[in-house]
């Protein structure tokens, strides 16, 4: 894997566009799957999970090219119904390819996603809510068929509301016979990119965003043109960067009301946030103070993927605050590697308490997963001295170019070989 090498110190200026969504075009790409065409999906972001989910449409038999940051899927020649073993462990949202395929094929077959270094990570919402569609499921070791001759649609309450899970009951439902209704959904915003994508292909779905969501199965999808929304997580690391290390950076082609709930958390700790026309500006200046609790929360409230982000800004702040993450049960993982730089964390359970020193130092430390790397580098932006960050893999997963991004900004950073 790579290692990020970063003198921090450095205050930052400058201005970068947002990258396209990972958690929008993830879902999308699969969902090209349900027409027998050719679809186009613009503002793809080019990182490692997008390359994994093109290697599994290759893998159903479709024909898949990229050219710049578009993605042309011709679904025409699905001919399998199996997501490779290796493609689904690599990456554990491929899951999401089992209603798209389910409805074109009529089977899906996929080995158990396992958990991830975050959280065990199950799907048994998104089996009980297929098996409720009229799905069979017969399990061999850790691989499961799903086979329907013909989904039901049917009414779906979930009992957490699951982005996959509800992205898979949306996909699997646009070739159900009748109505389903998925009450108590997830509300992200990929969620109602998702639907306009179906409806751009000729789906009947509606309430996204909301708290019921309706699609009416049966009607023939055709291919379409669609461009992903862009990614409020990787706009918010961002902020975040200059949050810690200083300065005012600007983020065009975003939309900030996709991610009020971290623009409060960065305001009352001190930040400037400026918002005109899809330009989000932060600026630093004043030493940042501890703010009160922060909850991770299914959206709109504080996204968990942004949690280590604001733990690593908030390490150097005057005060201390609380974080109470209830979405993954060990998504605390970076908060080790941030005591390495001198962070005062106190993790118990899914409690942590940061109490915020003077200023990090810089020191080896290793990412433990995405957004837990792209925290660190965030943290050693800010701190003294050198940080070099291995395992920094993790974040080509979910970022594009970090580290190109950071180096326009004025971040001394470079990337080695492990
Ligand atoms: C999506 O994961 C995102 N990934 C995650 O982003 C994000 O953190 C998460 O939603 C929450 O917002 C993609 O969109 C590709 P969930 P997903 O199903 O769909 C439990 C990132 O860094 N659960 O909403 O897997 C689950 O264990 C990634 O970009 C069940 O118990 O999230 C977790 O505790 C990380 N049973 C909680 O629900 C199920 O059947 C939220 O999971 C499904 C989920």
């Amino acid at each position: 894997m790579n290692v990020y090498t970063i003198n921090g110190g450095n205050r930052l200026y400058g201005e970068i566009e947002a990258q396209g969504a990972k958690n929008s075009a993830l879902p999308i790409l699969a969902a090209c799957v349900l027409a027998d065409g050719e679809s186009v999906v613009e503002n793809c972001p080019r990182l490692s999970d997008v390359d994994n989910t093109v290697e599994i449409l290759r893998g159903l038999g479709c024909k898949c090219e990229r050219s710049g940051s578009e993605v042309t899927v011709d679904a025409s020649g699905v001919c399998t119904s199996a997501v490779p073993d290796e493609l689904m462990r690599e990456m554990r949202s491929s899951v999401i390819f089992l209603g798209a395929v389910l409805a074109r094929t009529g089977e899906a077959e996929i080995c158990s996603p396992g958990g991830c270094e975050i959280g065990r990570r199950p799907i048994d919402l998104h089996i009980s809510a297929l098996r409720s569609m009229g799905a069979e499921i017969v399990r061999d070791g850790d691989r499961m068929l799903f086979r329907a001759a013909k989904l039901k649609g049917c009414d779906i309450s979930l009992a957490f509301p699951s982005v996959g899970a509800t992205e898979n009951i949306m996909l699997a439902a646009t070739a159900a016979e009748g109505i389903t209704r998925i009450h108590n959904p997830a509300r992200e915003p990929e969620i109602c990119d998702l639907q306009a994508f179906l409806r751009a292909m000729g789906a009947r779905v509606s309430g996204a965003g909301g708290l019921t969501i309706e699609i009416e199965g049966g009607h023939k999808l055709h291919g379409v043109r669609h461009r992903v929304l862009p990614d409020r997580i990787a706009t918010v690391t961002y902020l975040a960067a200059a949050a810690a290390a200083g300065g005012a950076v600007t983020v065009s082609g975003a939309r900030p009301y996709q991610f009020s709930a971290v623009s409060a958390a960065l305001r009352e700790a001190g930040c400037e946030i400026t918002e005109r026309s899809g330009r989000v500006t932060l600026v630093r200046h004043r030493p940042l103070r501890a703010i009160g609790p922060v909850r991770t929360m299914p959206y709109p409230g504080f996204p968990t993927d942004a949690q280590s982000i604001l733990m690593s800004v908030l390490a150097s702040a005057e005060g201390s605050t609380i974080f109470v993450e209830n979405i993954f049960e060990n998504r605390f993982r970076h908060a080790g590697e941030l005591e390495k730089m001198g962070a005062d964390i106190c993790v118990e359970g899914r409690v942590a308490v940061v109490t915020g020193v003077k200023r990090l130092r810089g020191a080896p430390v290793v990412a433990t997963d995405l957004r837990g790397g792209a925290g660190l580098a965030v943290a050693a932006l800010g701190a003294e001295g050198r940080t070099r960050i291995e395992d920094a893999g993790h974040i080509a997963r979910g970022y594009e170019q970090l580290d190109v991004a950071l180096r326009t900004l004025g971040a001394d950073v470079t990337v080695t070989e492990q």
